[in-house]
């Protein structure tokens, strides 16, 4: 099968022919429909994280079940599924807690089957695959606890975006964050991330919701996704201006880059009483600093969250259902379609900040 391959940090991902293995048991097949080109899969192209090469990147994604190995029972041949990019043990702590995306049952290695093999070679090496799925690939063998059912007659483009941004966004700010109706909200970095946590936030009826970027066409597209209020961060301080527009800063305000200065003027817009929300995953080794005091006279909460801290089996489906209803704008997310070929065309006008969120498709 063809993928687009890792091969060395800084450099544009290479199409290969690769050869993949059938599921064992416990595993599903699946050929990939539509998979997204999120920044963190550019994050693993710049060198800003490290875990190895070589790899097959991409952990947006959503396809048909191939074929499933020995016991699977909870997807068959034929199905469509998101695929979840964080395996769930479904014993462990976090797990029975409800919060599988720290799942800490599997101790190998991240970017290889449970089992600790590689079902993806090139001329008899093994691939690493990003988040055990590495869906910039016509097929990926997963988990089957990661491959998720969903109903048939949805595209596949939506469906692999509420794979990630989607839930990444929407699930900071109903699962996380839990904004309450009526409540004010920043959110710094409006890519394919931001504007799910912005059209959350009008989900669950904020009051005002106020986008900060440095690009005047990511405004443009806040507005589109329901920002009320838009700060370009390139034009003055984002800090002042947001305490100016809301008298003294917001109740809750979403780091949705990962950069540690943005962290911190997360942290700098929340009024007293608010929630500072991490969403942005970081370059390996960042750090970013506070005032402490202001914790505690401002009694501000600072809190984190990785991919919406979502249970995926509850919330795709609900996530669908929502998007199926006309509650969320998914399909408008999709500035750009490319095929598995041009993937670097992709990436690089992501890091031009062109497009909400540019999608690969694949021939049905
Ligand atoms: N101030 C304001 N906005 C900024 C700044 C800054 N200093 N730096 C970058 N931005 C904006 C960009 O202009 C862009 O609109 O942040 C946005 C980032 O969007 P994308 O590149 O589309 O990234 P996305 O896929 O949304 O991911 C955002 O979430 O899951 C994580 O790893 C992912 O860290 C990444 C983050
Ligand atoms: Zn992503």
């Amino acid at each position: 099968m063809k993928a687009a391959v890792l091969n060395d940090y800084g450099q544009p991902l290479s199409i290969e022919e690769v050869r993949i293995d059938s599921p064992r048991a416990g595993e599903v097949k699946v050929r990939i429909g539509a998979t997204g080109v999120c920044h963190s899969d550019y994050h693993l192209i710049k060198g800003e994280w490290k875990y190895g090469l070589p790899m097959i990147l991409g952990h947006e994604a959503a396809g048909v079940v191939e074929e499933v190995g020995a016991g699977v029972t909870s997807v068959q041949p034929g199905d469509h599924a998101i695929l979840s990019f964080r395996p769930a043990c479904g014993i462990c702590r976090l797990c029975t807690l409800g919060r599988s995306v720290m799942c800490e049952g599997y101790t190998g290695n991240r970017f290889m089957m449970h089992d600790g093999t590689a079902r993806v070679h090139r001329n008899g090496e093994d691939l690493l695959v990003m988040a055990r799925m590495g869906s910039f690939a016509e097929y990926v063998v997963m988990a089957a606890e990661q491959v998720i059912p969903v109903r048939k007659d949805v595209s596949m483009e939506v469906l692999a975006l509420i794979g990630c941004a989607v839930t990444t966004g929407v699930g900071a700010v109903i699962n996380a964050a839990k904004v309450e109706p009526g409540s004010s909200v920043a959110v710094i970095g409006c890519g394919g991330v931001g504007l799910n946590v912005i059209q959350g936030a009008g989900l669950v009826s904020a009051g005002r919701v106020i986008a900060v970027d440095l690009l005047d066409n990511k405004l443009e597209y806040a507005r589109q996704f329901g920002a009320t209020d838009t700060v370009n961060g390139s034009s003055g301080d984002a800090v002042d201006q947001v305490r100016e527009l809301t008298g003294g800063g917001v109740d809750y305000a979403f780091e949705v880059i990962g950069n540690g200065k943005t962290v911190e003027q997360a942290i700098q817009m929340t009024r007293a009483g608010g929630t500072a929300c991490i969403v942005g995953m970081a370059p390996q080794n960042t750090s970013s600093s506070f005032d402490p005091l202001i914790f505690v006279m401002k009694e501000t909460k600072l809190i984190g969250t990785w991919y919406g801290s979502a249970r995926p089996r509850i919330d795709f489906p609900r996530l669908v259902e929502l998007t199926m209803a006309g509650k969320l704008k998914v399909e408008e997310l999709i500035s750009r379609r490319y095929s598995l070929d041009e993937i670097n065309d992709g990436f690089d006008r992501l890091g031009r900040g062109e497009v909400a969120r540019g999608v690969i498709t694949f021939p049905t």
